[in-house]
């Protein structure tokens, strides 16, 4: 007989309860957390904040609240890189791991909380020699190197705001979120290893400083030994900055509601939000969060979050939640397709793909977290890949990004999870600095695809067109009262910040997801509804890609549509109309898709651009998307009683079969 298959071993609407093992060493193994929570929201969160942070002045309120806007922690004093740092090296832990780092080259670098507390304390020093002080802002844009959590915790420490910028953003997306911040000073690095090479950062950032006024001083950390040009005066290495200065840089006391970071995200317009997040409430939500949702025993867990820090799942579960629980974690500077050192002198098609289960037997990984479009490429990959490792370290697993399909999960349980650990599948935003919605892992039975319940706190409700809310069935997500990592605000924009997540809805915070509430309660993410895709997890805007489009000199009009996608969840494809003079050919369709690779960074690539006559439009002129989505996902065609002209589809599904575009 053969081997049982997945689909034998589970079957649909099965759920998951963890082993009567976990749940007797769970940190939460009954409901007395959403008891507490439930009885006494603001009691509940200020207890909290005095567990997981140490705060110089305690705090007098724990909640101002005034739609929007939400004050945590009022009259506390704190610094955030102090909690990440200092006390657990005041308690002892100096020489416990913080990162155990792997570049991708194979290269690797241990580094206890004492070395990084110095190494912190040096950079901010650095900073200050160079002029950066508490309220400025500095934009970091970096590789997955122990330097870029560093630059991050020595603004905190300074309480200089800090902006990272995902390092396959573009020049001109530099360029706009660090003017839109005026940050004075920009950390960055030669480049950084990606795919086996190294892959050029500095280069993008001086193209981007000709039109920055506001940058003082750029700082340079040597990750790949690359040609880079320095400009005198501007340009400091990283090494000389900190060889120079001293390891003695005394915390600054921030108030709970200054600004800890600014990252900007894509919404529906053009332009992108500089979402404000500040240091009590967000400190308190996150390491609150990774202790209870991984169930971090610090002491001897290895945690491994596998974002880049570029997103906000790197600042609040690599970087802060991580560090303020003096976990030990894993970070990987590369993609989980480059194979070891040993395997690459072979021919490619020999390579195992199978590095990121190397890493877990190797440190002994006990949590993992990362996104169901990773998780689909390893399906894709074979079982065979994790099968060659031993995995039984991993406790409990987490999936993070966009819905997750139950046959990924089941994946996932099976050939990773060994069919024991817990899956946290946790639906969150860069707005809400951390988990929402997740289940504890000690607590709540899972269903494949469904992130379960709110988590204690947290107030949820899924609502109908009118804002009534939805007992069982589909709607729109709605947070019904504040937390204490939610934003602040949009950078320069309060007006934008109430039009786009408090107005929709009265007395709600709109998320922008929909979302459907089966008949025991469990929440099932349904992705956005707004004209925001979601391509590998990361937010990009529909407009924002068609005016990258209609940017180039030949393209007269555009509108860009999300496509499913079996991997990366969607895919981008661009509809676009040439200006007269223009002759449709693979090379402009090719030219095209390039262009918005060069204005926005190649994660926005469109993965197809059909050249057509003409858009489908209403009679009033609005292009009909929806029919756009059945053309690129091969669908018949939706209702076209609405369009201006019925024919213009013939055409278009013509030319897109002929597209240039990705394979
Ligand atoms: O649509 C939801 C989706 O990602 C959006 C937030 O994107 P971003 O701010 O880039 O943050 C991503 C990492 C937190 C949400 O509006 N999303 C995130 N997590 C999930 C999810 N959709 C379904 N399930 C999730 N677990």
């Amino acid at each position: 007989m053969s081997e049982p298959t997945i689909e034998d071993y589970y079957h649909e609407e099965r759920t998951f309860q963890p082993s009567a093992e976990f749940v007797a060493a769970a940190n939460a193994g009954d409901r007395s957390l959403y008891d507490e929570a439930n009885t006494d929201l603001a009691a509940f969160w200020a207890r909290q904040a005095r567990e997981f942070v140490t705060w110089f002045r305690d705090f007098d309120t724990p909640l101002e609240w005034n739609l929007p806007d939400a004050k945590w922690f009022v009259g506390g004093t704190l610094n955030v890189s102090y909690n990440c740092l200092d006390r657990h090296v005041d308690a002892g832990l100096g020489e416990r791991v913080a990162f155990h780092w792997e570049g991708e080259p194979g290269d690797t670098r241990t580094i206890t909380y004492a070395e990084l507390l110095d190494s912190v304390a040096r950079f901010a020093n650095g900073l200050k020699s160079l002029g950066v002080r508490r309220g400025d802002r500095v934009a970091i844009y970096m590789p997955m190197i122990p330097e870029l959590p560093m630059a991050m915790l020595a603004c905190a420490r300074l309480g200089a705001a800090h902006s990272v910028i995902f390092g396959g953003f573009s020049p001109d997306s530099i360029r706009d979120r660090v003017n839109d911040a005026e940050a004075v000073c920009v950390i960055t690095a030669d480049a950084g290893y990606r795919r086996g090479a190294p892959s050029a950062l500095k280069e993008n950032v001086d193209e981007a400083l000709a039109d920055c006024p506001s940058v003082t001083s750029v700082v340079v950390v040597n990750r790949c030994d690359t040609e880079v040009t320095m400009a005198e005066g501007r340009d400091h290495w990283y090494h000389d900055l900190v060889a120079a200065a001293s390891a003695d840089c005394p915390p600054e006391h921030m108030d709970s509601e200054d600004l800890l970071y600014l990252l900007y995200t894509s919404g529906t317009t053009a332009k992108p939000k500089g979402i404000m997040h500040t240091t009590g409430g967000y400190l308190t939500q996150v390491a609150f969060t990774h202790h209870y949702t991984f169930d971090l025993k610090a002491d001897r867990d290895v945690y491994w979050c596998a974002a880049d820090c570029g997103w906000v799942t790197g600042h609040s579960y690599i970087v802060y939640g991580p560090l303020a629980n003096a976990a030990t974690s894993v970070m990987y500077e590369g993609t989980p397709d480059t194979p070891r050192a040993e395997f690459r002198a072979g021919a490619r098609g020999e390579w195992p793909k199978d590095r990121f289960w190397d890493i877990i037997e190797r440190y002994g990984v006990t949590q993992l977290y990362t996104a169901p479009t990773a998780i689909r490429t390893f399906m894709k990959w074979g079982a065979d890949e994790p099968a060659r490792h031993d995995l039984s370290t991993l406790r409990v697993l987490g999936t993070v990004g966009e819905p997750i399909n139950p046959e990924a999960w089941m994946w996932y349980h099976a050939h990773i999870g060994g069919g024991t650990c817990p899956i946290v599948d946790t639906w969150w935003q860069t707005e809400t600095g951390g988990h929402m919605i997740a289940p504890l892992p000690g607590v709540v039975s899972t269903k494949p695809g469904s992130a379960t319940f709110a988590l204690p706190g947290i107030g949820v409700e899924v609502v109908d067109d009118h804002g009534v809310p939805v007992k069982h069935g589909g709607g729109y997500l709605t947070l019904t009262q504040p937390w204490p990592a939610m934003l602040r605000g949009i950078w320069g924009d309060p007006d934008r910040y109430r039009a786009t997540y408090w107005s929709e809805y009265e007395g709600r915070y709109f998320a922008g997801d929909g979302a459907k509430v089966d008949e025991d309660g469990y929440l099932w993410l349904l992705g956005r509804v707004d004209d925001v895709m979601n391509v590998s997890g990361h937010r990009i805007s529909t407009t924002e890609v068609e005016s990258a489009l209609v940017d180039h000199p030949a393209v007269a009009e555009a509108a860009v549509v999300g496509a499913t996608d079996e991997t990366t969840g969607q895919a981008i494809v661009g509809y676009v109309i040439l200006r007269g003079g223009h002759d449709a050919s693979d090379a402009l369709g090719e030219e095209i898709r390039q262009h918005v690779a060069k204005k926005l960074g190649p994660i926005a690539r469109p993965k197809q651009v059909v050249l057509v006559p003409d858009l489908p439009k209403t009679r009033s002129g609005k292009i009909m998307r929806r029919l756009l989505r059945d053309v690129a996902e091969g669908r018949t065609l939706g209702d076209t009683t609405t369009l201006a002209d019925p024919n213009v589809f013939d055409e278009i599904r013509r030319r897109a079969a002929g597209a240039s575009g990705e394979d």
